[in-house]
Order: C-alpha cells, then sequence, then structure tokens
C-alpha cells in the first residue's frame, strides 16, 4: 500500500513518514505547494507538478491555514478513492478558531466566552457592555500564539480593535479563561484515543503557552473528563488526526483543534510517546480496513458478473 504525506516538509510530516516507512510499502512526502485541482466537465483532477497525480492508498494531508481551500478541494475530490484522515469541511473548520468553536458549540463542548465580530463600531459596543477585563482577542486563522493579542483595559482592548479593521475581517472578542500557572493542555488525538498529552507553561509575563511564544513543554495525564473533551472535540470536526487544546480550569474548555500537531521526536521526548509510529501505525490500520472493503467489493463485483453469466 503507499502512502503520500502532503505538507510543507517539516519535521513532523517527515517523522510521519519515516515511521511509516514500516507499514507501508511506499511512503512519499509530497509538497502541498506543488498541487493543483482541475475541473472539467469529464470530472475533477488532482495534478502534482504538473502532472496526473497517482494513486495513494492514504494521504494524510497537513500543511498551515494558507492551503486549507485546496486541502479541502484535493479531500473532496479524492476522498472516494484514497483513506484521508479528515472529512473536505475540516480543512475550513480546522483552519477557523471561530468555525472550530461554532462546532464545537454545537456538539455541546466546552468553549470560553466568544463573540465574532466584523466592525469596529460592533466590537467597541461589545467591550464597552459585555466583557471583563482582561479579555482575549484573536484573529480566526492564527497560529503559534501570533494572533492572540490580550487587552487589559476597554482603552487598550479598543486601540487593538482600530489596529484590526485594517485587515477587512471578522475576528474574534474572546473571554480571558484564568489557568493555574498561565498554561494550557495539547492532547493529541488519533482515532477514537488520546494517545499523549502535554502541559504548556507560558514564559514570565506572557499568556500564551505556544512555545513559538517561549512556553514550556510538561508531561500531562488528562482527567477523563479532558480527555473525553478532546475526543468529542476531533469527531465534532471530522479530524481522525489532530491536537486539542485545552484550558484547564474547574471547567476545562476548548480554545482549538490543530489539524497539523507537532509530532517531532521533542514531543515524544516530552509524552514518553512515539506518536509519529502510533499516527502511522493507525494510518496503515485505517487505510488496510478501506482497502480490505474495496477489495472485497470488486471481488463481488466480479462473482456478481460470473454468476449472471
Ligand atoms: N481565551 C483564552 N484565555 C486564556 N488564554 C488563552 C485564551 N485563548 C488563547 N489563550 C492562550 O494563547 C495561546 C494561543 O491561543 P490559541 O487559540 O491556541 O491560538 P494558536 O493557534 O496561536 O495556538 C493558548 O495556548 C493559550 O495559552
Ligand atoms: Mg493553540
Amino acid at each position: 500500500m503507499k502512502l503520500g504525506i502532503v505538507s510543507l516538509g517539516g519535521k513532523s510530516s517527515k517523522a510521519v513518514a519515516k515511521a511509516a516507512k514500516k507499514y507501508f510499502d511506499q511512503v512519499d512526502l509530497l509538497d502541498i505547494r506543488q498541487f493543483e485541482v482541475n475541473l472539467a466537465n469529464s470530472g475533477p483532477s488532482v495534478l502534482y507538478n504538473q502532472k496526473s497525480l497517482p494513486k495513494y492508498d492514504c494521504l494524510y494531508i497537513r500543511g498551515s491555514t494558507k492551503y486549507s481551500l485546496i486541502q479541502y478541494a484535493i479531500t473532496s475530490v479524492l476522498q472516494q478513492s484514497t483513506y484521508i484522515p479528515f472529512q473536505p469541511r475540516t480543512f475550513l473548520l480546522g483552519h477557523d478558531k471561530f468555525l472550530t468553536l461554532l462546532e464545537l458549540q454545537k456538539n455541546k463542548i466546552s468553549i470560553p466566552k466568544t463573540y465574532y465580530v466584523a466592525t469596529k463600531e460592533i466590537a467597541k459596543k461589545t467591550l464597552d457592555k459585555a466583557v471583563r477585563y482582561p479579555v482575549i482577542i484573536k484573529v480566526p486563522d492564527g497560529t503559534h500564539g501570533k494572533g492572540v493579542l490580550i487587552a487589559d483595559s476597554t482603552k487598550s482592548a479598543k486601540t487593538i480593535v482600530d489596529m484590526l479593521e485594517v485587515f477587512k475581517k471578522p475576528y474574534i472578542i474572546q473571554e480571558f479563561v484564568k489557568t493555574r500557572k498561565t498554561t494550557d493542555i495539547r492532547a493529541i488525538v488519533v482515532g477514537d484515543k488520546v494517545i499523549a498529552a502535554y502541559q504548556r507553561k507560558a514564559a514570565k509575563g506572557e499568556i500564551r503557552a505556544n512555545t513559538h511564544s517561549g512556553g514550556t513543554r510538561k508531561p500531562h495525564m488528562l482527567t477523563p473528563e479532558q480527555e473525553k473533551l478532546a475526543i468529542k472535540s476531533a469527531r465534532a470536526i471530522k479530524a481522525d488526526i489532530c491536537g486539542v487544546d485545552i484550558l484547564n480550569t474547574r471547567r476545562p474548555s476548548v480554545i482549538e483543534v490543530n489539524l497539523s500537531p507537532s509530532v517531532h521526536a521533542g514531543i515524544n521526548e516530552v509524552t514518553g510517546v512515539k506518536i509519529s509510529r502510533e499516527i502511522a501505525k493507525y494510518l496503515y490500520q485505517q487505510t488496510a480496513q478501506v482497502y480490505k472493503v474495496e477489495s472485497q467489493g470488486a471481488f463481488k463485483n466480479v462473482l456478481d458478473w460470473i454468476l449472471k453469466k
């Protein structure tokens, strides 16, 4: 069986590719920037490096928010014939923090109180009336903590809102959830299990616990409630593989679901779990199952044809 890992070629994708060589006959690292999707009356097709994409039994699609629409398109075209651990719309939801929360809320998953606004006028009214300070303001498609801001007062929140007006895009105003020692929890979900989890602690003077913002990682044992929350979140946006960010308070809440979680050696070291291997094994098992059903289908067709003769 053949696996393609579609990504920007980062450490985590390489780690999964390496681990997957134990399971799949062929593993290719495919650059998401080289993909195109063509439509014609005869049907859609996916191209890679300007040539028709060869048949893969499994495609593990990763990559940043910039590629969410092409990820959607590739999955839409190929999901009938290839095991892909996401639904097409998972990419639209997962790369937009507000759409993720909307879906989580529909599934009765606890989230921080969140406002989604498109103009500074509405934002300022919300900041005057609705919120307590400090308050979080974030862009829906930020990553690595880069799009997350905190305002201690209405005055500073309003200057942020004035600045965000430049981008002419809706953004999020969110309740600041105070956690012990300014931490968050990352749970890695694979299939219907959390295979590893760790805590991130924000650097001194920082509220963002992301490692890119100076946060430090340490192992974490999930409570049954946190575990349930993570699994339910993955299911809600139909991701078979993802990282769920949880703010741990008396009532833990989910802030985002990451479709390309870090799963390189550093994370294995912290959690004591060979995460990339677990992902590779899961991809193989799922693909084998689809393959079996498909080939049984093909076998049945041949059988039907023989019986009809
Ligand atoms: N509502 C919030 N209350 C408290 N801290 C938050 C809140 N939202 C985000 N943070 C902090 O900021 C970090 C980054 O936020 P997140 O929404 O996960 O965006 P990113 O995609 O940049 O990781 C979180 O890991 C957490 O430490
Ligand atoms: Mg995050």
